[in-house]
């Protein structure tokens, strides 16, 4: 496997018995997803069928966009967005156009900040919304249409915008009235599950990432859990972070050294944050990027209250190197630097914060990706969404909906004039 998980530094805070008893736990709930009949049907991500039509449609719009386009728009909030976002922020290497980030927002400073960015620009627009009801992508995609129609014609309109939503909704009517292509949001599969669907597949695959890699790691994740049921990382993770929060560890810190992964930390909180917070349960996420936030929250995580639990990403292989070369001339007291790589020293950095957050009574978890590629984005997602399935069946909630945010919707839209 190219990701790993390293359960020594959290190993400590509790029994190797009782520690036993939440893997067999785990290992159940994961024997569930991959046995069950989905009746429910939220189960489409544990074993993800991609139809081969779609895919090689969704390559060649890609191939398009890499060729005709210098500005791709990604319109979608939540699991909308969120895992092709973290990919693209990690890989894309200019490889394909510049991507925007729209529907994620109700700023109008961040609104017209977009439209004045893609004025001149040879533009494409995806828009994914999953129920086509959600405010942010909705209203925006109707500020993107109007734009568009003031520069394309009907037919160019419908070459550069695609939408991804599910079958039988109005966002596939307005794609069947206007010819617009339309990718399937499968509705067995909910936003924040949805990275191996269409919804992700597109934006990786026009920013220049290779779909077949990123596929290809997931399916190693996902037989990995089949074949090694009690030893995977999902089942190890799911068990270990649970037995912490019986034990009073409610809140979670997804942290990593490597600035590339911090959109991935931001798909983590909100899958883990919006699969758990229910019924006055669940570990609070957040996430920060170290070394940078180890001179802010790195006081708190050394000394702070002890409630704290940590896990690290880290990748062996950072894809570059930065040495750093003596300076005689200016004696500027770094000399013992003379001759590192960054990785050298970013790695001294993370064991060091590692033991000492440990010493200083968090339990620490690590993944350890052996590269930043899409294969292991594919076995990563792979894990945690597992693992979150795994984690929120074990707390007795149902990670699989989200009733508490349609709270502030229902307020948002009466407050908005929307009739229901
Ligand atoms: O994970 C989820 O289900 C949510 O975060 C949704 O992805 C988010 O609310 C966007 O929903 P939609 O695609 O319907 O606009």
């Amino acid at each position: 496997m190219n990701v790993t998980i390293d359960l020594k530094k959290a190993e400590t805070y509790f029994k190797e018995e009782d520690f036993k008893v939440s893997r067999e736990k785990a290992g159940m709930a994961l024997s569930r997803f991959l046995t069950m009949e989905d009746h429910e049907k939220v189960l489409g991500w544990v074993s993800p069928a991609i139809l081969d039509d779609e895919l090689e449609a969704i390559k060649a719009k890609a191939e398009e966009i890499k060729r005709e386009g210098d500005l791709f728009v990604l319109v979608g909030v939540g699991g909308s967005n969120q895992a092709a976002r973290a990919m693209i922020e990690a890989l894309a290497d200019g490889k394909g156009p510049e991507i925007l980030y729209m529907g994620n927002t109700l700023s109008p400073y961040s609104v017209s900040k977009m439209l004045k960015r893609m004025e001149g620009r040879n533009v494409y627009i995806n828009v994914i919304a999953k129920n086509f009801e959600t405010l942010e992508p909705g209203s925006h995609f109707r500020i993107l249409r109007q734009w568009m129609k003031k520069r394309y014609d009907r037919e160019e309109m419908a070459k550069r915008i695609i939408v991804t939503g599910t079958k039988g909704s109005r966002l596939e009517g307005i794609a069947k009235e206007n010819g617009y292509l339309f990718l399937s949001f499968p509705t067995s599969v909910g936003g924040r599950y949805s990275a191996f669907s269409p919804v992700c597949l597109l934006p990786i695959a026009a920013a220049g990432l290779d779909p077949d890699m990123y596929l290809a790691g997931m399916k190693r994740a996902a037989e990995d859990c089949r074949a090694n049921p009690s030893s995977n990382p999902a089942v190890l993770y799911g068990a270990a972070r649970n037995l912490l929060y019986e034990r009073g560890y409610d809140i979670e810190m997804l942290v990593s050294f490597e600035p590339r992964y911090s959109y991935l930390t931001k798909w983590w909180v909100q899958l883990f944050g919006e699969s758990e917070g229910k019924e006055k349960k669940g570990i609070f996420p957040s996430s920060a990027i170290y070394s940078e936030d180890l001179h802010s929250i790195g006081q708190y995580m050394q000394e702070g209250r002890r409630s704290l639990m940590e896990t690290f990403v880290s990748a062996e292989n950072p894809g570059a190197e930065a040495v750093i070369a003596p300076d005689p001339d200016f004696r500027d007291g770094f000399d013992y630097l003379n001759g590192m790589d960054f990785d050298q020293i970013n790695k001294a950095a993370e064991e060091a914060t590692l033991n000492a957050h440990w010493r200083g009574g968090v339990p620490c978890i690590r993944f350890l990706s052996k590269n930043i590629s899409e294969e292991t984005f594919g076995e990563l997602f792979y894990y945690f969404m597992m693992a979150c399935g795994i984690s929120g069946t074990m707390m007795n909630i149902n990670p699989f909906d989200q009733e508490g945010v349609e709270e502030y919707k229902r307020s948002m839209f009466s407050a908005l004039g929307k009739k229901v």
